[in-house]
């Protein structure tokens, strides 16, 4: 795979071809070089410029436009990228590919490359149930094209069902996945890798609790991460609402001591620990038993301090790697030393939640990496998966480079 992945994004005629915008940006968020195909009917929805102007390339729009270099312009870019993505995906182009027919330059390029194939369905609900759009469906897939499913919703033509073109997001996260495991990098083949994730929520009585604006995105993207790396992955996962990653082993937990006694209990088990889940550092030193009812003008919760469950990994682990993660407003590298000696942690995680694209919220980070020789590397904005594995790898140099203490 060359350096810098290369993606080539198909786009057919779809009232949802627009959303193929922000496929792409996210795409490249990850340092993936898209270029972008479209079929003819996909021009009537956008303009090729829009792509173009994104993408920084030429969008190929026909088969009979003169390449630049002389060669055959579907076999070189047939033969120059690592993933086809083709969103939205047409029953006209479904069609097409489960026959084989090459009649303009996106089919083409679906029969003449050998790189896995991605599609993502948009279309009528009527159009997506038809038997022949299932039978081209079910063809592909026993090909081994990945299907991204359609979601349900209201559709471009009135009507409320299937066929809507899964999110952006969810197209992106799968062309990523495909491009990480087609890259080949098993690199933690034979690691045992423990993750914490999410928030932790403190009752304070039965219907109410104190919690925190952790979404979990980040540990569960380096579960995410280190899975299709070939790790063994227990995520210990707080209350959040996205999807756990596949091939991935969750436990769910809710409260601190909870997260704790989950994580303690597999330090032995684990050889790598990623801990960044957002824990309670203080919850309510009594849990009414009753809703408590409103009385006086104020009300005071007495809180008492959780243990430290990345200081308690950090007593007991050994020669594992243990990750901690730092959320500081100011004093960022300052503060993140400081944690990696009083948690006898190996990295830590720091980001300055201040900043724009960092932080809870959002699929991005802005983080530096802070190690035991002293080292703290400052990384630019990124996606929470390729973060994910900029720590990973940080976590293996960690390990081949460490001095026994
Ligand atoms: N952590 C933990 N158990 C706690 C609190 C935090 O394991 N009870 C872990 C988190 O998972 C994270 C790191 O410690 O890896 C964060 O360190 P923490 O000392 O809580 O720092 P901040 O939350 O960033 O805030 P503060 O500086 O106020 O301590």
């Amino acid at each position: 795979m060359p350096e810098m992945p290369r993606v080539a994004l198909a786009v057919t005629g779809c009232i949802g071809a627009y959303k193929a915008a922000e496929i792409l940006r996210l795409l490249q968020q990850d340092g993936v070089d898209v270029r972008v195909a479209m079929t003819e009917s996909a021009q009537r929805f956008v303009g090729p410029v829009t792509f173009e102007g994104l993408s920084g390339h030429p969008v190929i729009t026909s088969m009979w436009e003169p390449s630049a270099t002389g060669a055959i312009r579907h076999i070189e870019l047939a033969q120059s990228i690592d993933l086809l993505v083709v969103a939205p995906a047409t029953a006209n182009i479904l069609a097409k590919f489960a026959n084989g027919i090459c009649d303009d330059f996106v089919t083409t390029l679906y029969v003449s490359t050998t790189v896995p194939v991605l599609v993502a369905p948009a279309m009528n609900v009527e159009m997506l149930h038809h038997p022949a759009t299932q039978e081209n469906l079910a063809r592909l897939a026993a090909r081994g094209v990945h299907i991204v499913e359609s979601g349900s919703g209201y559709l471009a033509c009135g009507m409320v069902g299937e066929g809507r073109l899964a999110e952006p997001r969810e197209i992106a996260d799968r062309a990523l996945e495909l491009l990480h495991s087609s890259s080949g990098r098993r690199d933690l083949e034979g690691q045992r890798v423990l993750v914490t994730a999410g928030p932790t929520r403190e009752l304070i009585d039965p219907v109410r609790f104190v919690t925190n604006r952790s979404s979990g995105r980040m540990g569960y993207a380096v579960a995410e991460a280190a899975a299709a790396r070939g790790a063994e992955v227990v995520l210990v996962s707080g209350p959040v609402t996205i999807d756990a990653p596949s091939g991935v082993t969750i436990v769910r937990v809710e409260t601190a001591a909870e997260m704790a006694k989950a994580t303690l209990e597999r330090v032995e088990w684990s050889t790598l620990i990623v801990k960044s889940a957002a824990v309670a550092d203080y919850r309510p030193t009594a849990v009414a038993d009753r809703k408590i009812k409103k009385s006086g003008e104020t009300m005071t919760i007495e809180l008492e301090k959780t243990q430290d469950i990345l200081a308690a990994v950090g007593a007991v682990k050994g020669d594992r790697m243990l990750v901690g993660f730092a959320a500081e407003t100011d004093d960022l590298v300052a503060n993140a030393r400081k944690k990696l000696e009083s948690k006898n942690a190996d990295l830590i995680v720091a980001n300055d939640v201040t900043l724009d694209g960092a932080g809870f919220d959002g699929d991005t980070n802005i983080a530096v990496i802070v190690g035991r020789n002293g080292q703290a590397d400052e990384l630019p904005m990124m996606s929470k998966r390729k973060l994910a594995d900029r720590i990973l790898d940080a976590a293996l140099a960690a390990a081949a480079s460490r001095v026994p203490r």
